[in-house]
């Protein structure tokens, strides 16, 4: 079994047991109950398109565990969904927004382009394949979600699926600025996104800047760095929490928002879903964003991704 197997198997269990109430009846909220809460404030990205900057991201988050999650961060305001091919977990995404009672066209889903569907005609392929999971006629965000194999060829393939309005917007995801830059400089539509590893260990100053000075919006995935490194225990990161009476969690998702950085989180557990949208009642002070930009250690906490 691998790394993302054992994830998937692990989290899955650890997750189905806490989603369970006693006598075994799902204790997640009846879905679209009560008015709408938590409005996470919206992005403009450069084609004109408004995301929203904060979201659920769905690694591990398959099957019934992944519907249930999705459908709860509906209900509790989430209207950005982050999916991937390589997760499996579009299927369940796509029952979870139905499963939510709310319109296709309120929510914001994000797939991507894994590397085995790279290069003109597998792109199409792949991003068909993605469609049909999620039970929808089109993407709002379509990544691709390493620069690996045909990168240009399969962008050719999403430039045309953007002109068509099967995507509203195309972008990347791990892309190095000299990688963007290449991708720049053969391209008609200029990638609106790039969804790179960012959180408070690592926090991507030179990517940061290149991406402002371009107009691509920086979206943060692993905005906890999945807690390694300790970051759900950081002893700066609880004392800033406790100034404001926020959860480490919290903090750090407030200060990727401050930064204007889109932070898709992930969690399987419905206390920590309410827990992480709840984070526009609050203002780190410029002191807080200081303390926080001394945590970095400027690289990466995934070494086994690179
Ligand atoms: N483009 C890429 O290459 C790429 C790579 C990795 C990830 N992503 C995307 O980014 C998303 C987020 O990254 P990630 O899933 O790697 O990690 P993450 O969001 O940094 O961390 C997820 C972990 O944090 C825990 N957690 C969540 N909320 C919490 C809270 N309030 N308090 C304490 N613990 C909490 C979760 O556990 P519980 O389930 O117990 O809450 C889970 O173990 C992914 O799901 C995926 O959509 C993209």
């Amino acid at each position: 079994m691998n790394r993302r197997q054992f994830l998937q198997t692990s989290a899955q269990c650890a997750a189905s047991a806490m989603f369970l109430g006693l006598g075994g009846a799902p204790s997640f909220a009846a879905p679209n109950a009560g008015a709408r809460k938590n409005v996470v404030p919206l992005v403009t990205l450069n084609n004109g398109l408004q995301m929203p900057l904060l979201g659920l991201g769905t690694m591990t988050l398959t099957g019934d565990l992944g519907t249930r999650c999705v459908a709860e961060a509906i209900a509790q305001g989430y209207r950005l969904i982050d999916t991937a091919t390589i997760y499996n977990s579009e299927t369940a995404v796509g029952a979870g927004i139905k499963q939510s009672g709310v319109k296709r066209e309120e929510i914001f889903i994000t797939s991507k382009l894994w590397k085995t569907d790279m290069g003109y005609e597998q792109a199409k392929k792949g991003f068909q394949t993605s469609l049909d999971k999620l039970g929808t006629d089109y993407l709002d965000l379509y990544l691709i979600h390493r620069p690996a194999g045909d990168v240009k060829g399969s962008w050719k393939a999403m430039e045309e699926l953007f002109h068509q309005g099967k995507i509203k917007a195309i972008g990347v995801s791990n892309f190095e600025p000299a990688r963007l830059a290449d991708l720049i400089a053969s391209s008609d539509v200029k990638p609106a996104i790039n969804q790179i590893e960012t959180h408070a260990f690592f926090q991507e100053g030179k990517a940061y800047d290149y991406l402002k000075q371009h107009g691509i919006q920086h979206e943060a995935w692993a905005p906890f760095a999945e807690g390694r490194h300790g970051l759900f225990t950081n002893a700066t990161l609880a004392a800033i929490g406790k100034k404001y009476n926020k959860t480490v969690a919290q903090v750090c998702l407030r200060w990727h928002f401050q930064r204007g950085i889109i932070a898709i989180p992930r969690s399987s557990q419905k206390a920590h879903i309410a827990e992480n949208v709840n984070i526009f009642d609050f203002n780190l002070e410029d002191s807080d964003m200081a303390s926080i930009s001394t945590l970095d250690l400027n690289t990466t906490q995934f070494p086994e991704w690179s």
